[in-house]
């Protein structure tokens, strides 16, 4: 383990992803706490200490005091409380801020038209870059299309829908995505504090794999041994109606659509090239293979 990082505290720890992060953190032997809300009735793993906090000020410093690492997993729809996190973790002396990104890529400039939900990430790290100074850094960590999750929902949600043996194709399927599980973001996450030096104050790209539509479809058709249902939609059609709901107020639904619009290639947010197999490989992350993860998936899916 690195000399430097020791004490590492996870904001939405009890998300869908926080335990994911916690797990590989404790497993890493990092001394883990976690900051959960006042109000909240979450329950966490058992080796971490817990700070409730009402987000003042003062509540955040005291639990942040004595932390090397803040990892802010807190959820999509509050992403914007994080300057009040980053104002009390740069008074802490916390040496590195992982903001909740764990999405598409957020640094880039079409990003406030195509995905205006994403704009609090991107002024958190706006932001994160005025305190570089302090001697606080910050990491990014752009991973795609969350894989195992969206797959385990089922239900429709990205278009696939495990259950039912559906699909909605985007345009014509073979647009290359990036798209990670769960347990491979924790371990880019602790990757990420063992390689401080490199990883500092940039955005920074990791997947499970790189995939198409098509491709799930060809794995999900071979593990459920059946022909799926295929119906065809456009990325263009899904963000427009997704914007138009987001402006009508109906935002959470909106920001589904724009998101899985922004995840099959609307905007060209999605696909990060050779900065994959860079970032997986300075991070030594495991190779994973769609087709046993698939069959994975779909076992669980029938039990
Ligand atoms: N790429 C993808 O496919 C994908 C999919 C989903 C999410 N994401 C991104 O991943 C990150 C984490 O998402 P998630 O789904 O794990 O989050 P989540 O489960 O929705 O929420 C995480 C935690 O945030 C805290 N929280 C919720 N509401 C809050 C509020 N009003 N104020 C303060 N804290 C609040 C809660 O923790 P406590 O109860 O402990 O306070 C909650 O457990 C987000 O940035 C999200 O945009 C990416």
């Amino acid at each position: 383990m690195s000399q430097e990082i020791k004490n590492v505290i996870v904001i939405g720890a009890s998300g869908n992803l926080g335990p994911y992060l916690v797990d590989e953190l404790v497993n890493s032997k990092f001394a883990v706490s976690v900051l959960t809300r006042a109000t909240s009735n979450s329950a966490f793993h058992e080796n971490v200490k817990v700070f409730r906090t009402d987000y003042s000020k003062s509540s955040l410093l005291e639990a942040l005091q004595g932390q090397d690492v803040v990892v802010s997993a807190i959820a999509t729809f509050s992403t914007q409380q994080q300057k009040t996190i980053v104002d009390a973790a740069v008074k802490a002396g916390i040496k590195r801020f992982i903001p909740s990104e764990y999405g598409v890529d957020t640094s880039l400039p079409q990003i406030p038209k195509i995905l205006p939900p994403a704009q609090p990430k991107v002024d958190t790290v706006e932001y994160l870059k005025t305190k570089e100074k302090s001697g606080m850094s910050w990491t990014g960590i752009c991973v795609g299309a969350w894989f195992d999750w969206v797959l385990e929902i089922g239900n429709g949600l990205m278009g696939f829908d495990i259950h039912t043996h559906t699909v909605t194709i985007f345009n014509s399927g073979d647009q290359p995505y990036e798209a990670t599980n769960l347990r491979q973001i924790g371990r880019a996450v602790v990757s990420t504090l063992l390689h401080l030096q490199e990883t500092e104050n940039k955005y920074i790209y990791v997947n499970s794999f790189t995939v198409t539509q098509n491709r799930v479809l060809a794995a999900l058709e071979n593990a459920t041994q059946k022909k799926w249902v295929v119906k065809k939609d456009t990325v263009e059609r899904l963000a427009a109606s997704g914007i138009e709901k987001i402006n009508d107020g109906d935002v959470s639904v909106g920001t589904v659509d724009v998101i899985t619009a922004a995840i099959y290639g609307h905007g060209a947010v999605n696909n990060f090239g050779e900065k994959i197999e860079k970032w997986n490989r300075i991070l030594g992350l495991p190779d994973e293979d769609l087709d046993t993860v698939v069959r994975g998936l779909v076992e669980k899916a029938r039990a």
